[in-house]
């Protein structure tokens, strides 16, 4: 159980480069389930649930094989197992789109029901429901999701809620359906569009992914592709957060700059300077921080991803905040560990009302869930003293290299091994 201890208070300046993003990694990867043949994925991020994937896709009789650290090779010529059931599979939650892959490739897909962080109810019924409109039959038992179908029909889905793991799964299975199906309602996550763009390279026909209505056309089968994922929009996010709350001057590169939009105008807001390039932004903190009132929504609005490292930045600045979670049920279960730094937020069911401090206090907190476990470390890198946070193994499932990264902005962070 791997502990990170953190020396606050240094301004963090240089440069850092963002690595691939982690909720297109997980998309894309079982994606590539979908194919008779070879995929080349480029720009992957070097993270624990990359890797538990792979490990997944082994079991199953596929070949993963690392040509460098970021660049995977994913070869799924042979016939596979339709069936993920080990225990590996319920640790992340993103092993669900193994059930529209596989749908996809094989018409069953047996699948552990999904894990990973936990902020509330994540129910999938949204999932279950477009295969279903897909012609799918799917039960609930003994812990996993069962899917089975003749043949996949495309058709008309509205989803009742935006969902970024709905509209993936459907838009997986509904590739190598008969006939149209259309997506109403879609999620637009950059991750949605990477996702389609990459089963396009594969042969699918997909049209309108990071819109509302994503409209696919059913193909027979699809080849192995070449890829590279988009930069992660939630690393870049902490990294600006990170330069903001020290203080600091950092250039952020390898990003789009435009899935940035939500959170470069609240830290315009706050009187952060942020220099927008082609690839990079550059965050230059050098001014007290005015408080701002914070709203997660789904793209483009501001991430809930985002929404406990953006409650550590509030929390030391000038005034009172009002922060309202709007996407998942219970996101505020790191509140009492930033407390214990400091922080002073009343919670209101979905709203955190924080008034700013002039610096937190270190102490010794825990990382609850990964982002959680981000909001941890940059309050550590703003408090007085030294900070201990354990939950290390959360924070790993999603941020590549986070302590040498920080190390060479200047972050006197280091990582305990136990
Ligand atoms: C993805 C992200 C997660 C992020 C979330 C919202 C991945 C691997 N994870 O999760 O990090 O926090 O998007 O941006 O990409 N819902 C239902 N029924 C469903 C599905 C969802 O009611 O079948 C609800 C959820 O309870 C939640 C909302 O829809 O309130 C959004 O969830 P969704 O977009 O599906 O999140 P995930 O895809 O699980």
């Amino acid at each position: 159980m791997d502990k990170l201890v953190v020396n606050g208070r240094k301004r963090l300046v240089g440069e850092v480069a963002i690595s691939g993003a982690k909720n297109a990694a997980v998309a894309v990867i079982p994606a590539a389930v979908m194919a008779k043949g070879v995929s080349v994925l480029e720009n992957l991020p070097d993270i624990e649930d990359v890797k538990s994937l792979c490990h997944t896709i082994e079991k199953m009789g596929g070949k993963c094989k690392y040509l460098d650290k970021h660049t995977l090779e994913i070869d799924c010529s042979a016939d596979m197992d339709y069936r993920a059931t080990f225990e590996e599979v319920q640790k992340m939650r993103a092993s669900y789109y193994l059930l529209g892959a596989l749908l996809a490739r094989y018409g069953k897909a047996e699948v552990a029901m999904p894990g990973g962080c936990n902020f509330g109810k994540r129910p999938i019924d949204l999932h279950l429901k477009g295969f279903r409109a897909l012609g799918a039959t799917v039960v609930e038992e003994d812990g996993m999701v069962k899917a089975y179908a003749d043949k996949l029909v495309g058709t008309s889905i509205y989803m009742d809620q935006v969902s970024v793991g709905a509209t993936i799964n459907v838009m997986l299975a509904a590739t190598m359906a008969e006939g149209v199906t259309t997506i109403e309602n879609a999620a637009k996550e950059p991750h949605v569009v990477d996702t389609a763009n990459y089963l396009n390279m594969m042969g699918a026909n997909i049209k309108g992914a990071g819109t509302d209505v994503i409209r696919i056309k059913g193909v027979s089968e699809l080849k192995g592709a070449q890829y590279t994922i988009i930069p992660d929009q939630i690393e870049a996010g902490t990294y600006m957060i990170a330069a903001a709350i020290t203080g600091g001057d950092v250039l952020i590169k390898n990003i789009i700059p435009k899935h940035m939009d939500s959170l470069t105008a609240k830290l315009d807001e706050m009187q952060v300077k942020v220099v927008e390039g082609d690839d990079s932004i550059r965050i230059i903190a050098d001014t007290p921080l005015k408080a701002v009132n914070v709203k997660t929504m789904s793209y483009p609005g501001f991430p809930t991803d985002l929404q406990p490292q953006i409650a550590a930045l509030l929390a030391v600045c000038n005034g009172q905040s009002v922060l309202t979670e709007n996407v998942w049920e219970n996101r505020y279960q790191y509140i009492e560990e930033l407390r214990k730094l400091g922080a002073q937020v009343h919670i209101d069911g979905r709203i955190a009302t924080i008034d700013g401090v002039p610096h937190f206090n270190g102490a010794a907190v825990s990382a609850t869930d990964l982002r959680a476990g981000a909001a941890m470390i940059l309050a550590a890198l703003a408090a007085e003293g030294e900070t201990v946070i354990d939950g290390v193994r959360y924070i790993d499932r999603g941020y590549e290299d986070v302590e040498f990264k920080l190390q060479a902005l200047g972050a006197d962070i280091k990582r305990m091994v136990i």
